[in-house]
């Protein structure tokens, strides 16, 4: 744990301490959903000036190699940040010890999940993304894949509550005066 930033506001210090964190967002395909989250949830952890380690990847590894969807790419550059550069990557078991937090965006990711991981299994460290906004509903983010562009504005705008939620969440606010 670092600190991060000391502000003075009429008379109080507020001390921000953040905890470095490693989070790794996972989708079926590393192609459409979870390269936007980790592009969104990068971009936010910049703007936080934090030091994070964000990655994703797929439980399937069709397209191992392969950059995002053109429209996950599109809905970035949209909301300002840019995720050409990602190149899409398999789930591995060794994943669950390299991360402190594993985000799945459906309930057939985190049976797949769970079956990749295998003896090294741990509910602790792995959760459905949307239940850092609405804790313990598993809702889930829906597969854009087969749909148009809407679909991925829609994907975008869940991603991006949840990344605020996870940003909040590990963001110790602590008041001394
Ligand atoms: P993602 O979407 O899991 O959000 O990356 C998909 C990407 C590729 C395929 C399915 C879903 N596929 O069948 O190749």
């Amino acid at each position: 744990m670092h600190i991060s930033r000391l502000a003075i506001t009429s008379g109080y210090s507020i001390l921000l301490i953040f905890a470095p964190m490693k989070i790794l967002m996972v989708c079926l395909g590393n192609i459409c959903r979870s390269p936007l989250a980790e592009g969104v949830l990068r971009h936010k952890v910049l703007q936080a000036g934090l030091q994070w380690t964000i990655d994703s990847a797929g439980t399937s590894g069709h397209q191992p190699g392969c950059p995002p969807h053109k429209l996950s790419q599109k809905i970035a550059k949209i909301n300002g940040f840019d995720i050409c550069d990602q190149v899409c990557r398999q789930l591995e078991p060794n994943d669950i010890d390299r991360f402190e937090k594993i985000y799945v965006m459906d309930r057939e990711n985190l049976r797949e999940a769970k079956r990749i991981f295998g003896s090294k299994w741990d509910p602790s460290k792995v959760d459905m993304l949307m239940n850092e906004v609405y804790q313990g509903k598993n809702m889930e983010v829906p597969d854009p894949w087969y749909g148009g562009e809407e679909g991925y504005h829609e994907v975008y705008a869940m991603i991006n509550k949840a990344c605020d939620a996870i940003i909040s969440k590990y963001t110790i606010l602590s008041h001394i005066s």
